[in-house]
């Protein structure tokens, strides 16, 4: 890609073009942080204001019944279950990655017999590691160890219970051979977590044709459901019967409506709920899930590909002094692509001062997403430019540039 020119006419023969018209981007915004937060659906507010007006206010409680309240959590699962290769009964939307991480973290743990270690990688995303230290804690007598993700297989030993791994790490972006690892460990007699947060929506997932045992991911980043939208959850089916969750919640009883005083799970993924479903939020999801609708999965990651790609391409020609950190094989990476700049943090605000927004991760990590379904080739392009313009000129080094927000 080497002009506006053609970066325009990449983005008139895209497949995906129109899929851009269902979001609600503001104008004057170059959108790269959809790996972060998904854009809005334009038709989210709506179906909001329906849930809110008509299946709360006039259905009141007796939409749990005629709006299959009661069965969001399977229902908006098995949508999300064609993104990673799963059946539809098993994949469940309840709680948060964080909180689905710590009730499979435990199932497995109790479900492998003496085995007590959870294994995963130094670097791996925060609330992977602290849920796995406080599942090893809440189990008692189970520890986590860490080792580079280079090492993990040989790592494995009779001790290791499950394997919790990223799939797309969230901070370089690369992508792993989940194929080999979920082989490899299994051979050793460990399970494996997949953490698919960076993964759904954004590259192809094949959980069942990989034999893979579970899996987690967020709602929020490429599915478009909105800040703190519940997450997901997978168990495959052959561990539905054996791994019980530790948070053994009314939602997922075998007959929460009996109200009996013994719990009995539920004998299919509905085990894993914990308590009464947001249903507010899983309708947002529903429908930033839509939004694929009609959508050519493989068209989808082609263009997450080239956008990626484009973008090494463009970075390396003009902006060399940002380091490159992601995989340059498009196979090997996810749809983010991250620079190491010593003031990363300061060039991500000037950036998003001038309407191009990324984001920053410490200590000197700049992300740059890109969501096919809405960002094109010219944003990429301008981005580039805006990025360059800011690096020649040293604008990002204003002190207000370098004060840290909550969040980066
Ligand atoms: C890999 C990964 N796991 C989990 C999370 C977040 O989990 P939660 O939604 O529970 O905060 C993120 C958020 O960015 C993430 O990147």
């Amino acid at each position: 890609m080497k002009s506006l020119v053609e970066a325009e006419a990449l983005d008139a023969a895209d497949p995906l073009r129109s899929f851009r018209d269902r979001f609600a981007l503001p104008k004057g915004v170059i959108y790269l942080d959809g790996n972060s937060l998904g854009a809005l659906p334009k038709s989210t507010p709506t179906r909001l204001q329906a849930v809110a007006v008509e299946e709360w206010g006039q259905g009141l409680i007796r939409s749990w019944n005629s709006h299959d309240w009661v069965g969001a959590g399977r229902r908006v699962g098995a949508k999300i279950a064609p993104f990673i290769g799963a059946e539809p009964h098993e994949v469940v939307v309840a709680d948060s990655t964080s909180a689905n991480l710590y009730k499979l973290l435990i199932a497995a743990v109790k479900a492998q017999g003496q085995r007590r270690t959870i294994l995963s990688e130094p670097g791996n995303f925060p609330t992977d590691l602290y849920m796995a230290d406080g599942a090893a804690w809440s189990v008692g007598d189970a520890r986590v160890k860490t080792v580079r993700v280079a090492d993990i297989v040989d790592a494995i030993d009779d001790d290791v219970a499950v394997v919790l791994l990223t799939h797309v790490h969230y901070k370089s972006g690369a992508m792993l051979d989940m194929a080999a690892i979920t082989a490899a460990a299994q051979a050793k007699g460990a399970l494996v977590l997949w953490d698919l947060s960076h993964s759904v929506g954004a590259v192809p997932v094949d959980l069942n044709g990989c034999n893979a045992d579970l899996a987690v991911g967020c709602g929020y980043k490429y599915l478009n459901g909105g800040p703190g939208a519940p997450a997901f959850l997978y168990v495959a089916e052959r561990h539905q019967a054996v791994l019980r969750s530790p948070l053994s919640g009314w939602f997922g009883h075998a007959a929460p409506f009996d109200f009996g005083d013994d719990y009995a799970p539920a004998g299919d993924i509905g085990r894993f709920q914990c308590g009464t479903p947001p249903i507010l939020g899983i309708a947002a999801l529903e429908e930033g899930i839509a939004q694929f609708d009609g959508v050519n999965r493989a068209a989808l990651f082609a263009k997450g590909r080239a956008l990626g790609d484009a973008c090494i391409a463009l970075m390396g020609e003009y902006c060399p002094e940002m380091e490159l950190v992601s995989p340059h094989d498009a196979g090997s990476r996810g749809s983010h692509v991250s620079f190491r700049h010593p003031h990363a943090y300061a060039i991500c605000q000037a950036l998003i001062d001038r309407g191009v927004i990324g984001d920053f991760r410490a200590p000197d990590v700049l992300r740059l997403g890109f969501a096919p379904l809405y960002v094109g080739f010219a944003d990429l392009w301008r981005a580039v430019e805006v990025l360059t313009e800011l690096l020649r000129d040293g604008s990002w080094d204003a002190p207000h540039y370098h004060a840290r927000n909550a969040v980066t």
